[in-house]
């Protein structure tokens, strides 16, 4: 469906949010900001983190057989020159001659039906670009008149061991975080000795030196990625693979976004490791778009380290008494998209009473803050003293917060932007042992709950 204005709209009211209710901030703001890098705030480091756990909870602790790592992001130079990175990892780039506007060459073709395989070295792409040239437009001055099409790498240099005359080879930040894997990939062997189908997860950041970030999350330089590796005997991908695809979207769905914003989608063209690519695909403000890869990498990777390392990668098969490269199936989901998705989601404006709220209409399992508690009145002391009482029996327990701020009206309205699921409110019946009055998020209605039957209340909601 055509996106409207009133879509983009959505995106920047998404985007006021983020920032006016600490989610995420504009990585060095003072100075201007750095395009494609982005701060999580106090509230947006809390939905962060319970997506990971949630994710690591799925993916690690509930499987058998399955290992988590955290792997160092510098790694030895030759890793990239052995996984392709330094030849094949490249967006194709042409500048328009009148404004110097970049534009994309792959992303401009696509917008006129026409695909560009990755594969396509600069004369090929070149080729293709003349044929569709006077299609093309640029985006600033609308001119046709372009450069020729350069391939522009993503991995980002750094200057690690320069001082120590050891500069003259590139140590690359990571352009994927999987590669840690693949280089823990023996380690893990040796020392848990997993039996084969077995798998390894990891959350790692990665950086790309993308032309133009853009759509605030979606593509930056600087972004997290939550990775798993499934290690598989040669061939046996077919049944593997349709499995990784279900299960990846059953857990989208358990996050509680909604069935009709998702899909999966095949890819056209394949990246230079993938014999098979899936994208599960979340319907942003601008329309589908990819939230997570599911990729068949066949034996590609541990060949090639096995190539460049010189080390012996193959698995040796207990079970079987074979020796052999396992195949890999990947999943690989930026964090910052999935963060958008869930926002995006979660986003809703409705009257209530005589005023127009925003709220976010989180899964209780995901919300940053769970429960808020109130003083109906913050210069009473007797109330302020009971709502602090039941402020330091929850907060052990769940992700809880004080607030005295304003009046209870706004206080609501900051919680229901926040995407608290209730809000505790003690009043002077409170004081006479009659409970306190619990305001849910979504309805705004409110019951009386027990002071003693708090904990089981929200327990009960929370996990539901
Ligand atoms: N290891 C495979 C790999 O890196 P990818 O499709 O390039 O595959 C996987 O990236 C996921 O990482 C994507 O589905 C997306 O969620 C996220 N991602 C990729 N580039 C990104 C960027 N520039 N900004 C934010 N997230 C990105």
């Amino acid at each position: 469906m055509e996106k409207t204005d009133k879509d983009m709209e959505l995106m920047e009211q998404i985007i006021g949010l983020a920032k006016r209710r600490g989610f995420v901030y504009q990585g060095s703001e003072i100075y201007g900001g750095l395009a494609g890098v982005y701060d999580f705030g106090p509230y947006g480091v809390e939905l962060l983190n319970n997506l990971k756990q949630s994710w690591w909870n799925t993916t690690v602790r509930s499987r058998e057989n399955w290992y988590g790592i955290d792997s160092g992001m510098f790694k030895n130079p030759r890793v990239w020159e052995a996984s392709g990175h330094t030849k094949g990892f490249s967006d194709p780039l042409a500048e328009c001659k009148k404004c110097n506007t970049r534009i994309r060459v792959d992303k401009a073709l696509e917008a006129i039906d026409v695909s560009a395989d990755e594969k396509m070295d600069e004369s090929e792409i070149n080729a293709l670009f003349d044929e569709h040239r006077t299609e093309i437009k640029c985006k600033k001055c609308g001119g046709h008149d372009f450069s020729p099409v350069k391939k522009f790498n993503l991995l980002v240099k750094s200057n690690l061991g320069d001082f120590t005359g050891e500069g003259d080879e590139p140590v690359y930040l990571p352009g994927e975080a999987c590669q840690g894997i693949y280089l823990d990939y023996k380690n893990i062997v040796d020392s848990m000795h997993p039996k084969i189908p077995f798998g390894i997860a990891q959350i790692g950041k990665a950086f790309r030196n993308e032309i133009s970030p853009r759509n605030f999350l979606f593509r930056c330089r600087e972004f997290e990625q939550a990775d798993t590796q499934l290690f598989i005997k040669p061939n046996e991908n077919k049944e593997a693979y349709e499995n990784l695809k279900k299960e990846r979207m059953d857990w989208h769905l358990s996050l509680g976004i909604r069935k009709e914003n998702l899909r999966l989608k095949q890819h056209n063209n394949l990246v230079f490791y993938a014999k098979d690519a899936w994208d599960i695909e979340y319907n942003y403000p601008w329309g589908f778009d990819e939230l997570e890869g599911i990729h068949d990498r066949s034996d590609y990777d541990l060949t090639q380290h096995q190539k460049f390392s010189g080390v012996d990668l193959k698995y040796n098969d207990q079970v079987t008494g074979e020796k052999y490269t396992p195949w890999i199936l990947e999943t690989s989901m930026g964090m910052g998209r999935l963060f958008l998705a869930v926002l995006s989601d979660a986003y809703r404006e409705d009257d209530m009473g005589d005023s127009k709220r925003i709220y976010l209409a989180l899964n209780p399992s995901i919300a940053p803050v769970k429960v808020a508690v109130f003083p109906l009145m913050r210069n009473k002391p007797e109330l302020v003293k009971k709502a602090r009482e039941i402020f330091d029996g929850l907060k052990g327990l769940m992700a809880c917060e004080f607030d005295d701020n304003g009046n209870v009206g706004k206080r609501y309205r900051r919680q229901d932007e926040i995407g608290t699921p209730f809000c505790v409110t003690v009043d002077f019946d409170s004081l006479e042992g009659k409970g306190v009055t619990v305001r849910d998020r979504d309805t705004g209605q409110q019951v009386r709950v027990s002071e003693n039957e708090l904990k089981s209340y929200f327990s009960e909601r929370i996990s539901a």
